[in-house]
């Protein structure tokens, strides 16, 4: 069932079809090589650039998934679990977890693939938030994310603790 809405708070009010879109509908995977010129002198590509590429790839899945602009509202503690060198690919994963109001989670998950051998290993793991907004600024309402597995739903329950304690962060900040 689709449901009509429109953006609210500020601006003209744009009206977007709420449509409840499956996660695997937006779900994202951008593969590229490691070149030297991504890489510190140890050979290993820099954080900021993986950073940049969890944006980015958390971004489309969101795109995907809503249609509208967005902004970036938070980006959860990231670990570097092993680096990744050059001449390796980095591969990320984004899915969106959970759907709010105006808002929505995603999740990328990074992994380090060796051309030559195949071996795989999940480096970073991130959580994001991402906010609809329309072109005067004002906030969109997002389309609902049909939740259709147990997995699914135990991850969207994890996805409101998380932003639960963003948004507390947020008020003690
Ligand atoms: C993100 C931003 C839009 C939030 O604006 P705000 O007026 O503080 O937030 P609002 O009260 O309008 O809330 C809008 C939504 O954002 C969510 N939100 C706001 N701050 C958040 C945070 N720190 N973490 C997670 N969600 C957040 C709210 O929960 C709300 O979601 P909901 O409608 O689904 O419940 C605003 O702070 C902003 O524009 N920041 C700069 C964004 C930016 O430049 N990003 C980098 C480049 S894209």
């Amino acid at each position: 069932m689709s449901e009509r809405a429109a953006s609210y708070d500020r601006g003209a009010m744009t009206e977007v079809v709420l449509t409840p879109k499956r996660a695997a509908e937006s779900e994202t995977e951008m593969v590229q090589v490691v070149l030297p010129n991504d890489a510190n002198p140890l050979g290993f590509i820099l954080g900021g650039t993986v950073m940049h590429l969890i944006d980015i790839a958390g971004a489309i899945a969101c795109h995907r998934h809503t249609r509208t602009l967005l902004v970036t509202a938070a980006v959860d503690g990231l670990e570097f679990l092993h680096p990744i060198k050059v001449g390796d690919l980095i591969i990320l994963k984004a899915r969106v977890t959970c759907v709010f109001t105006t808002s929505l989670e995603v999740r990328v998950d990074v992994y380090s693939e060796e051309t030559l051998t195949g071996r795989r290993q999940l480096t970073s793991r991130a959580f994001l938030t991402f906010v609809a907004i329309d072109r005067a600024g004002g906030r969109v309402r997002v389309p609902p994310l049909l939740v259709e597995s147990e997995e699914e739903r135990q991850e969207c329950h994890a996805a409101h603790g998380r932003r639960a304690e963003r948004l507390k962060r947020k008020s003690q900040a």
